[in-house]
């Protein structure tokens, strides 16, 4: 099969060309971001922690109420197939659940929507440029506060991005790379699709609430052990944070990114510190060797 380089997508029951890929602009998926998300990447050939992954948008979506006709199974062999169709190597693969919208004839509620699975692979992104990583990515606490836990449950993986978005524009104005924000109590939760971490002293710490419980942030909790480093789950204020002697920030989407400035300060002579840059190296060198890898089969003969 001949490669598309745009991608591959899944809606309802039926694969076809990414660009093909569309959702009714009734849907309360988008009207109303009722909808959860995941996102597994593929490199060199391999999903990269494919089963934590299902698992947890499995979490997200009972947590949501939201019960779509696929098993996860069914899920698995969708994002497989995205892949395989799509004949990329390196790919950013998303899965969706969307509330659907009430049938005409029912109560304008949720409860009476039928929910579904949309799912694609498209080439592999990562949210830091790779020149950005090596000179170390530069942050700043943004002003605006993270939507309260309470609210929107974050370790659910949602699109109620506003916060996020409003960091984001905050740091291009900074002339940084990516932000940081703080829950009411002024501790550090997350950024724009990534896990924080701050190093003191050798000894690595992650909030332990107000963020998305990444699977990169797992893996590094992992790697960290592996490595013999001390890693904190913990409350992490943001005074402490500020006093960091190295950050580092994680996400499917690029891995291990390490920071070299956070606000006006300079981290590490404005390089990549000595512990983020060996969790860096010896993360990629474990998925070379295939930590939690998933292998594709792109020659597998097409399912429907
Ligand atoms: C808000 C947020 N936090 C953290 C992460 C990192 O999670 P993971 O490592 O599972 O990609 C993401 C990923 O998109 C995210 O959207």
């Amino acid at each position: 099969m001949a490669s598309n380089v745009q991608g591959f997508a899944y809606v309802k029951d039926r694969y076809l060309p990414l660009e093909d890929a569309t959702i009714p602009v009734i849907d309360w998926g988008y009207r109303r971001s009722d909808v959860t998300y995941d996102v597994v990447t593929v490199w060199k050939g391999a999903f990269f922690q494919l089963d934590a992954h299902l698992a947890r948008f499995r979490r997200s979506m009972k947590s949501l109420r939201l019960k779509p006709r696929e098993s996860d199974d069914e899920i698995r062999t969708c994002l497989i197939e995205c892949v395989r169709r799509s004949q990329l190597r390196d790919a950013y693969v998303a899965v969706d659940c969307l509330r659907g919208t009430p049938a005409a004839e029912k109560l304008s509620h949720p409860a009476n929507a039928d929910n579904y699975i949309i799912a694609f692979a498209r080439p592999y992104v990562s949210i830091m440029s790779e020149d950005v990583q090596k000179r170390g990515t530069h942050l700043i606490v943004a002003s605006a506060q993270r939507i309260a836990s309470e609210s929107v449950d974050p370790t659910v993986k949602n699109f109620h991005w506003g916060d996020l978005t409003q960091g984001a524009f905050e740091a291009l104005d900074a002339g940084a790379d990516g932000c940081v924000l703080l829950d009411r109590d002024k501790n550090v939760t997350e950024g724009p699709g990534y896990n924080v971490f701050s190093v003191v002293a050798g000894k690595v710490v992650t909030p332990n609430r107000g963020a998305l419980e990444g699977i990169t942030r797992m893996s590094v909790i992992e790697l960290c052990a592996d490595e013999r480093i001390q890693c904190e789950v913990r409350p992490l204020p943001v005074s402490e944070f500020l006093q960091s002697d190295e950050i580092f920030i994680t996400s499917s989407a690029g891995g291990i990114m390490p920071v070299s400035r956070i606000n006006k300060t300079i981290l590490c002579n404005d390089r990549p510190g000595p512990v983020s840059s060996h969790l860096r190296q010896r993360y990629w060198e474990r998925r070379e060797q295939g930590w939690h890898a998933t292998p594709v089969d792109y020659d597998s003969v097409e399912s429907s």
